[in-house]
């Protein structure tokens, strides 16, 4: 499996990096995205790795729950994530599919995969020589970059909303990821439950991480927090 930052670069220097986690929907993307630009780091969405090789496990009709046979899998996959500027293009062996990731399959898919310890690990070791190939920094979003990929990240972000803000928000920005409104929240609880009590790095804040629920909060009121939490630490 290889990944690849903006520009191939392998240069070991880390610069800033700013972790953000958090439950589905809580606006993790839109965050990294506008913080990434305002501040020139790299944004790479850990999520979409997960995904990624979900998506492969479907295809070869590996069993998700089979830990060593998703490890097998990791062995002969190459996942590229290539930022850009709505979020990163992913390649799966060479093609494109980021445009496949999002589907309610896949998704599903990808909180099982991640369950796994050996997988988990070699994920966040991919993540880390990604974050320290980038000279200019990274904003590295996901469940678990300011507890365990990053412990050491001198901003850290924990981004939460109330399942139902969370659910509006999905169904609003993407109808057609799920039947209906209830069925989307049933697969966000789902979901939420899953990766937050799985045995491997749960979501869950870091002690010294800043909690924002932005339930009551519009999306420019969000932004202009995280861009003075981050303004706070690096000035
Ligand atoms: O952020 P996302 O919705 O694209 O993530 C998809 C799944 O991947 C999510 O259910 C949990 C898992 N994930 C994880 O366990 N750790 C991460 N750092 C990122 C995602």
């Amino acid at each position: 499996m290889t990944f690849q930052g903006n520009n191939g670069s392998d240069v070991s220097r880390q610069g800033l990096v700013v972790a953000i986690d958090g439950p589905a929907g809580a606006g993790k993307s839109t965050v990294a995205s506008h913080l990434a630009k305002r501040f020139g780091l790299l944004n790479l969405e850990t999520g979409a790795m997960y995904r990624a090789l979900a998506l492969k496990a479907l295809r070869s009709g590996t069993a998700l729950d089979d830990g060593e046979a998703v490890l097998l899998l990791t062995r002969s996959t190459h996942i590229t994530l290539e930022p850009g500027d709505g979020g990163n293009r992913v390649l799966l062996d060479g093609s494109e599919v980021t445009g496949e990731l999002r589907n309610p399959e896949v998704t599903a898919a990808a909180s099982h995969v991640s369950v796994h310890g050996p997988v988990r690990e070699w994920m966040v070791a991919a993540q880390r020589s990604l974050g320290n190939a980038s000279p200019s920094g990274v904003v590295m979003e996901g469940r678990d970059i300011g507890t365990v990929v990053f412990p050491q990240a001198p901003v850290k972000i924990f981004l939460d909303a109330s399942v139902e803000a969370r659910g509006d928000r999905r169904f609003a920005q993407q109808p057609a990821a799920a039947e209906n409104k209830e069925a989307l929240l049933k697969e966000m609880r789902d979901r939420d439950t899953r990766d937050r009590s799985r045995e491997q790095s749960p979501l869950k804040p870091a002690e010294d991480a800043i909690i924002l629920d932005t339930t009551g909060l519009s999306l420019d009121q969000v932004l202009e927090r995280t861009v003075a939490l981050v303004s706070e630490r690096i000035l």
